[in-house]
């Protein structure tokens, strides 16, 4: 039988496919730009035909149809990563929610939730008979070897990747052939506080460093920053539409790395068609499963690695709070503390947790003296190193409780540094700063009241 052969014998339709999931099943599903969302339309729309079916999926860009009132006793969602179609609904326990370190994700699917069927999304096979998993390798490629039943939706609009990507069709139950475009994380304007915490971030990035950047307007904002940089590197759990104009000016070119030489090695793919244009064919970009991307031993192979990743608060002890709103889930620790540890242990590796100094239109601060009562500490005090605001860069390690904090409070927006200095006092019973310090920085404070009274007039 060729290859051929052998793919049309697997072709069905998703309704056809979707008959080998039994009840009870626990079901993994590609996640992000790579969700089989044709053949789940196909289970929505025939839900009655199933009870009590977990789907497992760790991060959906779309709707979590699952959700709906009438798929009770049907479906059961438990995700990895919240977004904005199931955090409430993780919230008030209508959507189950698993935490773990990215790189351990594929062990835990694989290991504690052991599903028996995998659904995917995938290329068109090759003239050898091999489909691509084209932007999410993940923990999606893993399910694939193990489940006894692993349905594929190729899609045409799946870039075809390289790396440890790619499958030969006889590894698969059912092929499902439904093209239609990827789901698109589309980049958003740079705001002004992005671009100040972009400047500091690159301040902190030599030529020859190799990073890992997320998704989002701070990485969006760093990028901006970096093109009088020379021979960067890149490894990185995922990247969106920001680095392609560094990577195709050759500003990152991984000529300095120790692994994968000259290549940028990713586990996923978020961006726009822009992104997808630019990994499809490319040999110079390598998607790999995210227990090797995301290894914090994998990674500190490399040489000066700079972490960069984002957060929602930081106490006065340097403690990061990146994905939980008190009780309420917000997002998950995705590979933060995966590289955050991975640019420790690298030789000459810096980590830096960047975010904006307030919240809520500045409402809030994000730099508190304590963390919000019911939320977890995502990266612990003793893995951070540099926070970053738009104010400016605190340096933790090595530092004391009581540096560490005034570190904090420097970078804190203006307007909360008198309460923090406040807190300051209650705790150590002493003053944080000198008579010349405190002058400069209220001074600031006196500062930014005037530019608000002279921005509302
Ligand atoms: N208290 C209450 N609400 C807060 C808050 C705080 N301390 N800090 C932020 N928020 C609110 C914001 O106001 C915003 O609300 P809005 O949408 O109503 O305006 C919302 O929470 C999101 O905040 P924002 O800073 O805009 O989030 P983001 O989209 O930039 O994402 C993280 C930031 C930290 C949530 C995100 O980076 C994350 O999930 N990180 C963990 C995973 C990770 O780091 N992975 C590795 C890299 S991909």
């Amino acid at each position: 039988m060729t290859w051929k052969d052998i793919y049309e014998s697997k072709l069905v339709t998703a309704e056809e496919a979707i008959k080998a999931i039994n009840n009870g099943d626990k079901v993994v599903t590609g996640m992000g730009c790579g969700e089989p969302f044709g053949i789940q339309r196909a289970l929505i729309e025939n839900y009655q035909q199933f009870e009590n079916v977990e789907i497992v999926n760790m991060l959906t860009l779309g709707d979590s149809p699952w959700l709906r009132p009438e798929m009770k006793g049907h479906f059961i969602l438990n995700c990895l990563f919240a977004s904005h179609s199931n955090r409430k609904e993780i919230s008030n326990g209508k959507c189950e929610f698993t935490t773990s370190h990215f790189y351990e994700i594929p062990d835990v699917i694989k290991n504690y939730i052991c599903p028996r069927v995998s659904i995917v999304m995938v290329s068109p096979p090759d003239e050898h008979g091999y489909v691509s998993f084209g932007t999410t390798v993940d923990y999606t490629r893993g399910t694939t070897d193990y489940c006894e039943i692993v349905i594929a939706q190729v899609n045409k609009y799946v870039p075809r990747t390289f790396g440890n990507c790619i499958k030969h069709v006889r590894d698969f139950t059912y092929f499902v052939e439904i093209d239609e475009p990827l789901p698109e994380v589309k980049g958003i304007e740079i705001s002004n506080t992005e671009m100040e915490i972009g400047k500091h971030c690159a301040s902190l990035i030599n030529d020859g460093d190799c990073l890992q950047l997320g998704i989002g307007g701070i990485p969006n904002a760093v990028c901006a920053q970096l093109w009088d940089k020379k021979d960067l590197g890149l490894h990185s759990e995922l990247v969106g539409d920001g680095v392609v104009d560094l990577l195709e000016a050759g500003i990152i070119n991984n000529k300095k790395k120790q692994t994968h030489i000259g290549r940028t090695v990713l586990g996923a793919a978020f961006g726009s068609s822009k992104l997808n244009d630019y990994i499809n064919n490319n040999p110079s970009v390598e998607l790999h499963p995210i227990d090797y991307v995301n290894n914090p031993a994998e990674i500190a192979k490399n040489n000066n690695v700079v972490s960069i990743n984002s957060c929602l608060q930081v106490d006065l002890l340097g403690q990061v709070v990146s994905d939980t709103v008190g009780l309420n889930q917000f997002s998950a620790v995705g590979g933060q503390v995966d590289f955050v540890r991975g640019a420790t242990m690298s030789k000459g590796g810096r980590s830096i947790i960047a975010m904006p100094s307030t919240a809520k239109k500045g409402l809030i601060s994000r730099i508190v003296p304590l963390i919000t009562e019911g939320s977890a500490v995502t990266t612990p005090r003793n893995d951070v190193n540099f926070v970053v605001t738009e104010f400016g860069i605190a340096q933790l390690k090595g530092k004391t409780l009581k540096e560490r904090a005034k570190a904090l409070i420097k970078i804190a927006h203006p307007t909360f540094r008198p309460h923090l200095i406040l807190e300051y006092k209650k705790r150590f019973n002493e003053e944080p700063f000198t008579r010349e310090e405190l002058k400069v920085m209220l001074g600031e404070v006196k500062e930014h009241i005037f530019d608000n009274i002279r921005n509302h007039n």
